[in-house]
């Protein structure tokens, strides 16, 4: 079982339990209602969505980021809880273990294989998009934010107090922080900072038997677990205390492309030497895709090679860096845009540099498509015959949208230690590269041709990258990797498929902290941490 909407007959099949489940457990759902109004003693009926309401879609569909999701034969939620109170969330889990229903928690609703809000199973999903509490203490360099919101309000909401403090997550602001630092979080300040989840420092959770902890009460295995073991695990992450970094007042971006024909082969192949190896201030990662050129008036498809780079520091200080590290990318000075720390967000986001900062409020990302990812880490250069492989591919006429991204490690990336948090993927690692596909034709054919072409890339690629594990990036959710049963009794030889590519080592640590939390596996989904007791 891999992609729900992927098969025909699997889909159909998936269409025919849903609807029986959805007859059998009428009854569950709506005790399942009644034990949610008794434990509440103001009504929560005014956030409660289920199909008979008329903005039950809507709600739904907000916060769908993967139109792969957004069709009528993708299972349903019976119920819609959206939270404005942390009693309304300790009633939603202690009426559903009480009911047999389980539970999907969403914060931005970013997951590739959209796990916050599909389940083959009767469930309700917590939306905790009312929890958007963002309190900055500029002063002592923390902030408090609560799980519903968004990087992008959190960028702004520092931006707002200081425009020297910034945060090292997401690239992409309208990812949700419930789930972005539950499985780590990157962006452009990885090499000089490292994750967002390094910097989490304390967190408020509401565990499997209703009880709301922090991390003295929640004791250091459980927060070491809950900082990249993946999200819909041990609890509902209400709030995390995050501790911010420095931004220079003025920061360098630049976006130099090449095509094939100005020598892109060649600087990508170059840029494998020195990526990880550049100053810590400077981080370039390619984003690779295939464009129309028109040379003499004659269209060529080609692949271009975008290098996509944050710089802490001005123009004066970078020129010469590049000069010395990497001289082949040609990069000169009109090349160069300086800015504040916040409005390079803007601009790796793709927005006009003169757009308001207030577009980072926006919980809507600007496009949203069908789309599937897969991840990759790259510990030896791949050799200029091996990307041309990859070229060959992305001039497949009968794919839409191939992008490939290279993320540059090295830096503080190395000098965290693999069991500091659950993500592991750190010294070793020249880069990370993930791999996308976008399309916007409608219906299983063209999903399937799609998905079926990423598999092909994914294979290719086997050779030149991380072996025993192949390693993954447990943020790019890939359900191709491996499952859990759906039943919930998962065996350890099952899980440690997927488990030991996304956490390595960190997986027993893991299963551990799983067991001690969370016996009977209440919180979970396709690709959560089981407990031992589940054997
Ligand atoms: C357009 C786009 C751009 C992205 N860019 C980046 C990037 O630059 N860097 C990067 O590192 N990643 C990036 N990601 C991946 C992103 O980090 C993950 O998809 C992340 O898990 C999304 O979090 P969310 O809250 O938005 O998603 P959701 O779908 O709401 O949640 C993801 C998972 O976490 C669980 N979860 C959510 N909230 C909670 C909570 N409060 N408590 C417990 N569990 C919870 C969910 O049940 C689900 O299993 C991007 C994704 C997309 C779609
Ligand atoms: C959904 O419908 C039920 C039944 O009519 C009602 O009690 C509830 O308040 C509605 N929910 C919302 C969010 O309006
Ligand atoms: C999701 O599907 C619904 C119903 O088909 C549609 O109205 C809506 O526009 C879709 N969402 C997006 C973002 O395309
Ligand atoms: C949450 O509920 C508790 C208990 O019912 C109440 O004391 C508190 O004021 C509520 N908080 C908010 C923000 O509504
Ligand atoms: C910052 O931390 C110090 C020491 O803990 C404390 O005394 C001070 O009140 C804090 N400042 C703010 C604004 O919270
Ligand atoms: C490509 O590289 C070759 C040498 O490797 C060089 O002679 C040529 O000028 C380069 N072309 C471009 C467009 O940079
Ligand atoms: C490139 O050209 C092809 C064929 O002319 C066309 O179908 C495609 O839409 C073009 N792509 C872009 C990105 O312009
Ligand atoms: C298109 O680009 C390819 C790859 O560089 C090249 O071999 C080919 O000659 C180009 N075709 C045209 C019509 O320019
Ligand atoms: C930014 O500039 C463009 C083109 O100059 C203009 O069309 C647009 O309205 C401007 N946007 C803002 C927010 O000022
Ligand atoms: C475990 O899962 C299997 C299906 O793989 C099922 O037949 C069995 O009853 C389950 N056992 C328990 C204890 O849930």
């Amino acid at each position: 079982m891999t992609s729900l909407s992927f098969f025909p007959m699997l889909s159909f099949l998936f269409f025919l339990i849903f609807s029986f489940s959805w007859v059998t457990s009428a009854h569950t759902h709506e005790s399942f209602l009644q034990c949610l109004d008794s434990q509440n003693s103001h009504s929560i009926s005014k956030l409660i969505y289920t199909p008979i309401n008329s903005s039950y879609s809507s709600i739904l569909q907000f916060s769908i980021q993967n139109l792969r999701f957004n069709t009528s034969s993708t299972p349903k939620p019976l119920v819609i809880v959206t939270p404005t109170n942390i009693s309304h969330i300790q009633a939603a889990i202690i009426c559903s273990q009480k009911h047999g229903m389980q539970i999907r928690i969403r914060s931005g609703g970013h997951d590739y294989e959209g796990l916050s809000y599909v389940s083959t199973f009767s469930f309700v999903v917590i939306d905790l998009i009312n929890l958007r509490t963002i309190n900055v203490n500029a002063e002592n360099k923390t902030a408090w934010v609560q799980s519903g919101v968004t990087i992008g309000e959190v960028y702004y909401r520092i931006a707002e107090k200081s425009r020297t403090l910034a945060f090292p997550a997401s690239v992409c602001p309208t990812v949700g922080v419930g789930g972005h630092f539950s499985g780590g979080g990157y962006g452009m300040l990885m090499r000089k900072y490292g994750l967002a989840a390094d910097h989490i420092i304390d967190a408020q959770l509401v565990d499997v038997k209703g009880r709301i902890l922090d991390r003295e009460s929640m004791g250091e295995d459980l927060f070491w677990a809950i900082r990249g073991g993946g999200g819909n695990t041990f609890g509902v992450v209400i709030a995390w205390k995050i501790s911010l970094v420095s931004a220079p007042p003025t920061v360098t971006v630049f976006n130099v492309q090449r095509t094939l024909e100005q020598n892109a082969s060649k600087l990508v192949h170059r840029w494998q030497f020195v990526a990880d190896k550049l100053h810590e201030d400077l981080f370039i990662r390619i984003i690779l895709n295939r464009v129309n050129s028109t040379e003499e008036g004659k269209s060529n498809t080609t692949i271009q090679a975008s290098f996509n780079s944050l710089f802490l520091g001005g123009i004066d200080r970078l020129l010469p860096l590049i000069q010395d590290s990497f001289p082949e990318l040609g990069l000169v000075k009109e090349d160069c845009i300086e800015m504040s720390w916040i409005q390079s967000v803007l601009y790796f986001d793709g927005f006009p540099s003169n757009s308001s900062l207030d577009v980072l409020l926006d919980r809507t990302p600007s496009t949203r498509r069908n789309f599937k990812a897969k991840s990759d880490y790259v510990k030896e250069p791949i050799p200029e015959l091996g990307l041309e492989g990859i070229w060959e591919r992305f001039f497949d006429k009968d794919i839409n949208t191939p992008i490939l991204i290279f993320s540059p490690y090295g830096g503080k990336m190395s000098e965290i230690s693999e069991s500091s948090i659950p993500f592991p993927h750190r010294a070793g690692n020249i880069y990370k590269i993930q791999h996308l596909i976008y399309w916007d034709e409608e219906g299983i054919v063209a999903t399937k041709r799609h998905i079926s072409w990423i598999r092909r890339l994914y294979s290719y690629l086997a050779p030149y990258v991380s072996k025993t594990p192949r390693a993954a990036y447990v943020n790019y959710r890939d359900l191709d990797i491996g499952i859990n049963n759906h039943a919930g009794n998962t065996s350890y030889r099952q899980a440690s498929i997927w488990g030991l590519k996304y956490f390595k080592n960190n997986f027993d640590r893991l299963v551990r902290v799983k067991t001690a939390v969370d016996p009977a596996n209440f919180f979970r989904n396709e690709q959560s941490i089981p407990p031992l007791s589940s054997w």
